[in-house]
């Protein structure tokens, strides 16, 4: 079994959901893909298309992304021999910093200030002035970002829950997680709803504020059936109750995805709810909210 064949066919585990026997709550271990993050099936189809097509003859891979894309390009292109660079906010955790570092990719690192968007600037002034030299996949304008989640994420929910999901609620960074299992799961009559951060400074690394950030060129602000907030603080709570009382380590935007699926489940009266975990909270363990907070937290999950 080759490493792209590795990808995806993730878990879905059910998250004990207290309040009532009616409503269900799943989500998605995508932390269980090769390099640890759903990234791997958007950075794997990317590439299979630029092979396909010859983009990458002799030249070098290079993208902006906040971490878990490069780490999946990283993965990928240290197995199939393509050089790989990447721009990075300054403020990506040590540990995505190493880890990329560890797969032998180049790392450029941009304005913690200017975020993604900065990093995003960065690497097309780079592109412009040496066209030669790169292939820019471009993940927030790559139909082949959202397009493996019609492929894959979209049908393995279905399946996974015996066709019985009715709601699928997920967090938009570059949106192709959102769209493209969105563009699945809708025309079988699931309602789907986007998550964003409730401000535009916030701790939710992945994610967008859609108002205050470049939107990616692949989303869609017409799929979402409705639309909800998620709060930083909230869900690092929840986060550290999942490590203590599910043995679940999520990341800060899974657990934003847990938190804001829970919202959702006090106001339906009954359905089966399905959110994705895009990684685990390894890479976050340096985050002032793992270690500021006492760890005597109720358990929200019975
Ligand atoms: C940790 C994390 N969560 C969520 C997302 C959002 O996924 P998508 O880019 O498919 O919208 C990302 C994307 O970079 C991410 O790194």
């Amino acid at each position: 079994m080759s490493l792209l064949d590795r990808i995806g066919n993730t878990p879905l585990r059910e998250i004990p959901y207290p309040k009532s026997d009616k409503v269900r709550v799943f989500a998605k271990l995508e932390w269980c893909n090769p390099s640890g993050s759903v990234k791997d099936r958007a950075a794997a189809n990317m590439i299979q298309d630029a092979l396909e097509k010859g983009q990458l003859e002799g030249k070098t891979l290079i993208d902006a992304t906040s971490g878990n894309t490069g780490i999946a390009y990283a993965m990928l292109g240290a197995s199939l021999g393509i050089p790989i660079e990447l721009a990075l906010p300054e403020n990506a955790s040590k540990e995505r910093q190493l880890i990329l570092r560890n797969y032998g990719a180049k790392i450029h690192l941009t304005s913690a200030m200017e975020a993604t968007d900065g990093s995003q600037r960065f690497v097309e002034q780079l592109v412009n002035e040496n066209p030669d030299k790169y292939f820019y996949p471009d993940q927030y304008n790559n139909p082949n970002n959202w397009g493996v989640h019609v492929k894959t994420t979209g049908p393995e929910i279905w399946r996974q829950t015996d066709e019985k999901i009715t709601h699928f609620i997920a967090g938009l960074g570059t949106t192709g997680t959102f769209v493209g299992t969105s563009r699945y799961l809708q025309p079988k009559g699931v309602t789907c709803i986007s998550v964003q951060p409730n401000t535009p400074m916030h701790g939710l690394e992945g994610w967008k504020h859609m108002e205050t950030a470049i939107v990616p060129g692949i989303y869609d602000n017409t799929i979402a059936d409705s639309t909800m907030t998620a709060d930083t603080e909230q869900a690092f709570r929840l986060a550290k109750a999942a490590s203590k009382y599910l043995g679940l380590m999520l990341s800060p935007s899974a657990a934003a995805n847990l938190s804001v699926a829970f919202d959702l489940a006090d106001q339906i009266g009954s359905g089966t709810i399905v959110t994705t975990f895009a990684d685990n909270g390894m890479k976050y363990l340096q985050d002032a909210f793992w270690t500021n907070d006492d760890y005597n937290i109720s358990n929200p999950f019975i």
